[in-house]
């Protein structure tokens, strides 16, 4: 584990905070405030114990250009209400006189947001030079971006080696939580793997495959394997390219000890619009012309009843397509059973990455599982079982 914030000494420094304020945005407003809920323990405790906060953080892609709708001066009242309201001053460049200026005028227990990160190209180049006038800014580093520890940047990698630096209290959580799911786990240990394409997830299906007891397959990627096995899957997304290599995979499984668990029946539908005619068939018997859209209620069932058994659960990927109802019935079934099992004490269960949280929130049980990760690629990539750079620059 990363070194902690217990670890330093914080009374009258000046602490420089890597935040991930990229969060989604619509009509000019943040459309969801956990990242910067989650960040607001750390900011306070920073401030409590004497020192001042220099949050830096990127916010969408840029690309070393300055962009006026990318500014992270959008952010800066969002955060002050997720601090309770406390001031949050604004410096209109994140290195430089400007910055330098904002950061030196900070008293203890005072908080300052820098403008986006990416606005300069050496930030994502991890250029030394940029990490430095960075540096000049505080006296320690402190990372709460677990989010985005999968990117070697400078302020998530180069920054660590240039002052003492530490791990925030939402980044220390995130890694507890997704260090009890797949490095210290109670067994039977499950996963849960969902979405399109099989050829995006070869790296994650191969570490988990060694790592968990059952993986269940659904969404799009299961029809790649049913048809791997030689099953019509009629009209249906399917990387038929891929076959070989699913193949593999449930060879690997096999060979790892993890049973791989396909649907053994499917939604299917003519077409991919709310409400369209849909019907639950047995995998063997899908018309030639109709698209599977979510695993069957059997399938679903016969899954709830697994989880019962198990004591961990880490999810990646909706089970269907579940924006558009009525494909969402068996994400949502599922969501609901591990939601009980966790309320009731008898299983763990972790979920993160990209569609996922909103397939959780759909099925309403965010606040249900024991852990829901705000990361997407860095989730993904801790899947996969890489070491995340922003994560390995805090150790010891
Ligand atoms: C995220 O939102 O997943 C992180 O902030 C990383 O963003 P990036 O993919 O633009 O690096």
């Amino acid at each position: 584990m990363p070194r902690s914030l217990d670890a330093l000494v914080l009374a009258g420094k000046r602490v420089l905070l890597r935040a991930d304020l990229n969060v989604p945005m619509k009509d000019g407003a943040v459309a969801d405030t956990t990242r910067l809920d989650r960040l607001a323990p750390t900011v306070r405790e920073i401030c409590d114990k004497g020192a001042a906060a220099v949050v830096l953080s990127h916010f969408g892609r840029p690309r070393g250009e300055r962009v006026a709708a990318l500014s992270l001066r959008l952010l800066v009242e969002p955060l002050s209400r997720a601090l309770g309201g406390r001031a949050v001053a604004f410096a209109e460049n994140c290195i430089g006189p400007v910055a330098e200026k904002a950061a030196g005028a900070l008293r203890p227990g005072e908080v300052l947001l820098l403008e986006n990160l990416r606005f300069h190209a050496g930030e994502e180049a991890n250029d030394p030079g940029f990490a430095k006038a960075l540096a000049a800014l505080g006296d320690i580093y402190v990372n709460d971006a677990f989010s985005a520890a999968h990117r070697a940047h400078a302020s998530t990698e180069g920054l660590a080696h240039f002052l003492p630096a530490a791990a925030g209290r939402s980044l220390e959580a995130e890694l507890e939580a997704l260090a009890g799911a797949l490095k210290t786990p109670e067994r039977p240990l499950a996963a849960i793997v969902g979405g399109a394409k099989v050829s995006t997830k070869l790296d994650l299906l191969g570490n988990l495959l060694r790592r968990v007891d059952m993986l269940a397959i659904g969404g799009a990627m299961a029809n790649t394997f049913l048809h791997a096995l030689g099953t019509d899957v009629g009209a249906s997304l399917c990387e038929a390219g891929m076959a070989g290599t699913a193949r593999a995979i449930l060879a690997d499984a096999d060979a790892a000890g993890c049973e791989i668990v396909l649907p053994s029946d499917v939604v299917v539908a003519q077409a991919l619009e709310a409400g369209a005619p849909a019907e639950t068939v047995p995998v063997a018997a899908v018309p030639r012309d109709a698209m599977i859209l979510d695993i069957g209620t059997g399938s679903a069932n016969a899954l709830a009843a697994r989880l019962a058994a198990c004591r961990t659960l880490v999810w990646n990927g909706p089970l269907g397509a579940f924006e558009v109802p009525p494909f969402d019935a068996a994400t949502v079934k599922v969501a609901g059973a591990a939601a009980e099992l966790t309320k009731a004490g008898s299983l763990r269960t972790v979920a993160g990455g990209g569609d996922t949280v909103a397939a959780l929130a759909h099925a309403g049980v965010s606040h249900d599982f024991s852990y829901l990760s705000t990361a997407g690629g860095a989730f993904l990539e801790w899947l996969e079982g890489k070491t995340l750079p922003g994560v390995a620059a805090l150790d010891g």
